[in-house]
Formats: structure tokens, C-alpha cells, sequence
């Protein structure tokens, strides 16, 4: 055995042993005469002593002993003295004095401190992930996420379920991302797909009569990514069968109680409330509700449809609807360049604007003449108005796009006014509707997956009134964060049948897609259904972190990269060959992209990657992306006598060349040709980015493109887009903001 004891380990009881450690130095101190070194492993931290009367080869080591560096060191445990004791460590009462002191192994100076107090670059830390894992806040979280999945299996073993393994090599399910795919070297021309989840797995198990079935499932998906999004993920995934809902709900609140009590000490009051999709979309305008503060949304259409204001009356003549929401006190607080970041702020999800009213005496702004005394009366009673406060209103023709905006308007102002209480607050959102219709397919969707079963009661709508039709599904929430998902499911195929049908799917693609979950049912399938919980996202709450990354112990980026293994990567020629697969060079480098990035990282910027279909026009470049026109850069080079500059304008706007000539105060100007814009940028036309600072020419902005809180832009590719702020891209680009568009 190399050691005795850990680094976390050793107390007042153990003084005057002689004991063995091993670990790494944390740090060093040389008092002239004894030199005192934290050693560090993950139980913690020790005080070695180095005393030259004790050991004087010892001491002359010790010396030269750098951070990082990995040591083995006999010593005798001793009492610290008086005040000097460290009521912060475990080991703080006792410090070792070493006799002697072997190096196991030397440390390069480390590119980042192992230190948390210490903020250090997102792309440096991935790269050296396994120093920046040396962290105690990162270890922590790694362990608190084995004792989490240990309380998991626990839990769910004593409770007769079987943890049964699916395939990762399987055939593309249809949960609504991307898949990854794997092209087979046996099988010219064809894939495997990575599990988006072991949904089809799991419900042929209960076919296969295993009764109760979960799995601690790695799922992957090829997915915009966000600070709660990775590309490949885990789930506790749960099927049970001859069951209803409330039971599957009852087992993952007891899960989730025993999983809070144990790790956190919180005690959760179960059952956890339930609320109807609709409610919550009609109270807080999204379907996964934080309910750690009040501040809900009001429908006020049949009070505003008696106003003279033209916009909302133009809305709801359109089938729309107009929201409002109270911010209390706000109207004294607010500034008007803080209700002018509210209403950026609405657009980004796409409301065309934020109407607001203050009240002091009586209501106040710009458009309070279009409301009758009456009318205004009545807006100050539905929305509980009081003097002091601000009333924002948003309306659209879209129901869902007023929710949306609405519904994150409400938590990004309790954020502001920090009136989020502590604690958690759990909620199941139950009742979704079955399916959605898709504007762009011209077609029923499934707002789960085909096959969620609808509530028994609508089943009869299924033909007449689709949209109608409420699933038997249900999420978890908690503190605004959709935690986990499921739903019972469809057991017979008449009814699979009719869901196919109103989904647009025909017998064929069914037969084609899912053609072995259907036939397994031919064979008598139990009653089922099941949930899905994000691993990782429970971690990441369990832990008070608001990355996944932070719990995950190899994340990627956001532009799903491993900086440390530098996966995805070029592969031979002879292993593409292998499989039959011929890469697509012009896209496989992209150097302008990399550029980007690096500039992105280097300066700490939040940016989000978009990989989407080609794109040509601003139009289409708004639509993959789902942001507005006027959100996308148009950024374009022009030619003037005195050389080539960038000027950049909204989607949906052109260039005014006369006011941008007496801008630039040039006589000649014009778009610069393909060749140029090539020459000068790296790019094709229509994949610019804005950012000519890269490619060293300056860089105009027009005034209406900084209007915008978040942009977008092709990021040296038809294929790429990224979203980021506008204050960020204006930093970085060093840019100019004028009048020249049109
Ligand atoms: P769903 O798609 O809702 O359901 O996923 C369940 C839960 O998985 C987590 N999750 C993610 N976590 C991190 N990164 C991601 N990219 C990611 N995507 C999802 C979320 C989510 O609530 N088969 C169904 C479950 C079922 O019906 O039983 C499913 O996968 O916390
Ligand atoms: P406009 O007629 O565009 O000048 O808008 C007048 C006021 O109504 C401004 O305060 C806008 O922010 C607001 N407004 C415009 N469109 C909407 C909308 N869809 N919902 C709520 N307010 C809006």
C-alpha cells in the first residue's frame, strides 16, 4: 500500500502517527527556514511541513517542488500551534512533518489554476478539462451526480424495475432532432443512427412482458445548443406497464423526494401540484412555468377591443390576442431606456412591439389617448393597478407568440427586480395538446411523439377537430427548467392507426419507420408509458449550477466540439473509403468560421452556433434560423476609390448609397463583384459575415441593425449562422453605427 491515509483525512486523533500521503502540491510557502506545502487529492487538503533539523535532503527537495507537481511524503502528524489552526479544512487542526519525500512525478507550469475562485476562459478550461476537474466545485458536482445516480438505482430497484441496456447503434427514432448517423462499412449507402432516446427500445420491452424497465440512457442529439442542451446527454429513462399516469408520477416524485432529501437535506412536499398545459400557457406563457414568483400573465382582449388603439384592434379583428402583464412598482423604477430594453427584449420573440402604461394618479404614455376614461378603468382593475406601477402590454395576431413573448418578459423582470424566492418549486404540466399544425409542412405535427396516447375522452375528436385533442402526457418542471417528460402511450393499432392518419402518415412510411413496434403490437402489447428525466439537468440543479457542463465530466462546447480530443475531426482518407462516404471538402474547412470563433472565444463572447439547410436570401436565413428579417445581418462589401469597407444592414433593408457616399465621404461606390468579395473576405457572397475586422476592413453598421438586442449572421458559410448580441458584435468588431439604410 503507497499510502496511509488521504488529504482529507487526518485529525487530532492521529497525532504523533507515523503516517504515508500521496498528492499533488497545491501550493507553497517558504518561511525562511520551514516550508510549508498544501498537498491536494480529492479528499482534500493537508499542511506538510518541511523543517531542514528534520530532513535536510527533504527540505532542499521541497524547495524546488512546483505546483502540480505529484509527491509521496512519510511524516509524523503534529498539533498545529495556537491560531494557526485552519477551521476551514478537515485536516485543519494537524499539519505532517515530513522525514521523507519522494517525487512520483514533475508538473509543467499548468495553463490554469486549480483554483475556483479564479475565472478562467470556457475554451481554455475544456481544453485542459482534466486540470480544470482537479477543481474541488467540479469534483464535488461529479460526485454528487455518482450518489444521485446510485439513490436512482436504488430507488428504482426497490421498486422491481429491471436496468436493462439498449442498442447505440439502432435505427433513427423520431423525437424531433437531428440524428448523428454511423455509415455502415458492411453496408454500402447505409446508417445506423444514434439513439435521440431508447423511446422504441423501451416500449418493445414491455412488449417482451419485462413489466418495469429503467435504464441510466446516453442520448444523442444533433441540436442547436444551449447552456441546457448538449449533444449527447443522459436520461433516467422509466417504462411501466399496466399502469396510468398517476402512477408513473408517483414513483419519480418519491425518486425526486428521496434524491432532494439525501443530497440537499430539502424535504419536498409531494405530491407536487399539478397545472394544465393550457393554464399554464394562459398564467405565464410558457409550458414549463417557474412558480417561484407570481407576477402572471392577464388576457385583456374583450377589455381593449373597446379601445380606438388601432394595433390591437387590427390584431384581434385577426383572430389575435392581446396580454398584459402588471410590473409592480416598475413605473417609478423603470427608465425609459429600461422600457426601451423591455421591448428589444419582446422581440427577439417576435412580437412587433411592448405597448406600455404608467400609473401614477392616472395612466400615462403615448398611446393611453386611444382608451376611453371607461376603458382605462377597466384595464386598471383587471390588472390589479396600483399608483407606482408600469402595465406592458403585447399583441399579436399569433396566440403563441404573444405567450412567448410575455412568458419571458415575466422571468427576465424578476430577474431584474431579484423578487425570485429561494427554494424549489416543483409542477407537473399535464393535458398537452396531442398534436400541433405546422405552417411549414402544411400538416399535423406531434407535439411529443406519434405515439403518445390522447386522452381517452378526445379520442373521438381525433378526425373532426385535431387540434382539439388533449395527450395523456406530462412534464416535470422545476424553478422554470423542464426537467423530464413522458407520457402513457398508444397500446393498440387501430388507435396508432388513426394518429398515423392525423399526422399525415401514411401506412407505407409508418411500415417503413416504425414497421417493428407495430408488428410487436400485433402480438399483444400490455397498457404502457413512461418518462424520461435529463440527467444532467437534475444535476446541474441538485448542484446550483446553470450550465450542464459544469456536471458533465467531458462536455462539449457550443459549437459541439471536444477542444480537448479535438473530436469531430478529419479522418483518413482509407477509413472514408471503408465506408463508402465521400466528404464534401469545400465544407470540411472553413477557415473564416474558425476565425470567428476564435475571435468569439478569445473575448469571452456568448454566441450560439446554428447548423442549418443552405440558405441564400435574408428570408430563408431567418426562417432556419426562427429569428425576425430585421435580426439578420445583410453584411456587404462595397468598392469605393478609396478601397473596399463593409456595411452592414438589416435583413430587410437595402443600402442607401447617397447617404453612405457622404458617410464615407467618397465619390464612388458599389457592391464590390463575386471575385472581390471573395479576394477580399475568404467567402462566397451571402455568407459574409460582419465582422471585417477579420479580414482588416472597417465596418459600418446601419442604425436600425443595432435596434436589435440578438443578430445573426452567416458565419462564412450557407450553412452556419451564429446569434450573439449586438453590443457584443459591435465591441468586437470596433464598428461605426450610422443612417444608410433604406
Ligand atoms: P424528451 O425529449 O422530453 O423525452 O427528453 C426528456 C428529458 O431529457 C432532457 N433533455 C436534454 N438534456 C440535455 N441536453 C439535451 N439536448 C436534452 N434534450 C432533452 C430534458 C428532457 O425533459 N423518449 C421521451 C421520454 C418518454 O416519452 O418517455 C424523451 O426523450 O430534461
Ligand atoms: P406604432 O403604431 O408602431 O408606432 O406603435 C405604437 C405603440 O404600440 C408602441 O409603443 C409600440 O411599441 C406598441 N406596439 C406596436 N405593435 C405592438 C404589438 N403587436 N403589441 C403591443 N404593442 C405594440
Amino acid at each position: 500500500m503507497r499510502r496511509t491515509h488521504n488529504c482529507g483525512e487526518l485529525n487530532e486523533k492521529n497525532v504523533d502517527k507515523k503516517v504515508v500521503l500521496n498528492g499533488w502540491v497545491h501550493s507553497s510557502r517558504d518561511h525562511g527556514g520551514l516550508i510549508f506545502i498544501d498537498l491536494r487529492d480529492r479528499y482534500g487538503l493537508t499542511q506538510i511541513v518541511f523543517d531542514p533539523n528534520v530532513t535536510k535532503e527533504g527540505h532542499s527537495l521541497a524547495e524546488k517542488l512546483r505546483r502540480e507537481d505529484v509527491v509521496e511524503v512519510k511524516g509524523i502528524v503534529k498539533l498545529r500551534g495556537k491560531g494557526l489552526e485552519n477551521p476551514n479544512l478537515s485536516t485543519g487542526k494537524i499539519e505532517v512533518f515530513v522525514d521523507e519525500v519522494e517525487v512520483l512525478s514533475k508538473s509543467e507550469t499548468p495553463p490554469i489554476e486549480i483554483d475556483d475562485r479564479i475565472e478562467v476562459n470556457e475554451d481554455i478550461k475544456l481544453k485542459y478539462r482534466y486540470l480544470d476537474l482537479r477543481k474541488p466545485s467540479l469534483q464535488k458536482n461529479l460526485a454528487v451526480r455518482h450518489r444521485a445516480i446510485k439513490i436512482v438505482r436504488d430507488v428504482l430497484d426497490n421498486e422491481n424495475f429491471l436496468e436493462i441496456e439498449t442498442p447505440i447503434l439502432a435505427k433513427s427514432t423520431p423525437e424531433g432532432a437531428r440524428d448523428y448517423l454511423v455509415p455502415s462499412r458492411i453496408h454500402p449507402g447505409k446508417f445506423y443512427a444514434l439513439p435521440q432516446s431508447p423511446q422504441l427500445f423501451k416500449q418493445l420491452l414491455m412488449v417482451a412482458g419485462m413489466d418495469r424497465y429503467f435504464q441510466i440512457a446516453k442520448c444523442f442529439r444533433d441540436e442547436d445548443l444551449r447552456a441546457d442542451r448538449q449533444p449527447e446527454f443522459t436520461q433516467v429513462d422509466v417504462e411501466m406497464s399496466f399502469i396510468d399516469r398517476d402512477d408513473i408520477i408517483d414513483v419519480i416524485e418519491r425518486m425526486i423526494a428521496r434524491l432532494w432529501d439525501e443530497i440537499l437535506g430539502v424535504k419536498l412536499k409531494i405530491p407536487f401540484k399539478r397545472i394544465r398545459y393550457e393554464e399554464a400557457m394562459d398564467k405565464y406563457g410558457l409550458d414549463r412555468p417557474d412558480l417561484r414568483f407570481g407576477l402572471e400573465l392577464k388576457d385583456i382582449t374583450k377589455v381593449v377591443e373597446k379601445s380606438d388603439f388601432k394595433v390591437f384592434l387590427d390584431n384581434v379583428k385577426a383572430g389575435g390576442i392581446v396580454k398584459a402583464l402588471n410590473l409592480k412598482g416598475c413605473g417609478e423604477k423603470f427608465s425609459r431606456k429600461d422600457i426601451d430594453e423591455l421591448i428589444s427584449f419582446v422581440q427577439i420573440y417576435g412580437a412587433k412591439g411592448l405597448a406600455w402604461m404608467k400609473y401614477t394618479d392616472k395612466l400615462e404614455s403615448n398611446i393611453v389617448k386611444f382608451f376611453k376614461e371607461d376603458v382605462q378603468k377597466e384595464i386598471i382593475k383587471e390588472l390589479d393597478a396600483e399608483e407606482g406601477d408600469l402595465l406592458v402590454f403585447v399583441s399579436d395576431k399569433k396566440r403563441s407568440i404573444v405567450n412567448d413573448a410575455l412568458g419571458h418578459l415575466r422571468v427576465n423582470v424578476a430577474k431584474k427586480l431579484g423578487i425570485i424566492k429561494d427554494g424549489f418549486e416543483f409542477v407537473w404540466i399535464v393535458d398537452f395538446p396531442l398534436l400541433a399544425y405546422d405552417e411549414d409542412e402544411q400538416r399535423y405535427v406531434s407535439v411529443h411523439h406519434p405515439f403518445t396516447s390522447p386522452l381517452k375522452e378526445d379520442i373521438r375528436l381525433l378526425e373532426k377537430a385535431p387540434e382539439k385533442v388533449r395527450s395523456d402526457a406530462y412534464d416535470i418542471v422545476v424553478n422554470g427548467i423542464e426537467l423530464g417528460g413522458g407520457s402513457i402511450r398508444i397500446h393498440q393499432p387501430e388507435l396508432q392507426q388513426r394518429v398515423f392518419k392525423a399526422l399525415g402518415i401514411s401506412d407505407l412510411e409508418a411500415q417503413e419507420k416504425f414497421g417493428f413496434l407495430l408488428d410487436a403490437f400485433k402480438y399483444g402489447a400490455p397498457p404502457h408509458g413512461g418518462i424520461a428525466l435529463g440527467v444532467d439537468r437534475m444535476i446541474a440543479i441538485l448542484t446550483g449550477n446553470e450550465s450542464i457542463r459544469d456536471v458533465i465530466a467531458f462536455p462539449k462546447n457550443k459549437a459541439a466540439e471536444s477542444l480537448m480530443d479535438g473530436a469531430p475531426s478529419e479522418v483518413d482518407e482509407n477509413q472514408l473509403r471503408e465506408l463508402h462516404v465521400k466528404v464534401d471538402f469545400f465544407r470540411k474547412k472553413n477557415v473564416v468560421f474558425d476565425k470567428i470563433i476564435d475571435a468569439l472565444n478569445k473575448e469571452k463572447i456568448d454566441y450560439e452556433v446554428m447548423e442549418h439547410k443552405a440558405v441564400y436570401t435574408s428570408k430563408e436565413a431567418a426562417e432556419v434560423r426562427g429569428t425576425e428579417l430585421r435580426q439578420g445581418c445583410k453584411a456587404l462589401i462595397c468598392k469605393t476609390e478609396k478601397g473596399f469597407v463593409q456595411a452592414v444592414v438589416p435583413g430587410d433593408k437595402e443600402i442607401n448609397f447617397d447617404k453612405l457616399k457622404k458617410i464615407l465621404d467618397v465619390k464612388d461606390i458599389e457592391l464590390a463583384n463575386a471575385g472581390d468579395v471573395k479576394k477580399v473576405s475568404g467567402c462566397n457572397i451571402g455568407s459574409v459575415p460582419p465582422l471585417g475586422n477579420l479580414f482588416s476592413i472597417k465596418v459600418y453598421f446601419d442604425k436600425k441593425v443595432s435596434e436589435n438586442e440578438i443578430v445573426a449572421f452567416n458565419a462564412g458559410s450557407h450553412m452556419r449562422s451564429i446569434k450573439m448580441k449586438f453590443t457584443d458584435l459591435k465591441q468586437l468588431t470596433n464598428a461605426v453605427i450610422e443612417d444608410f439604410s433604406q
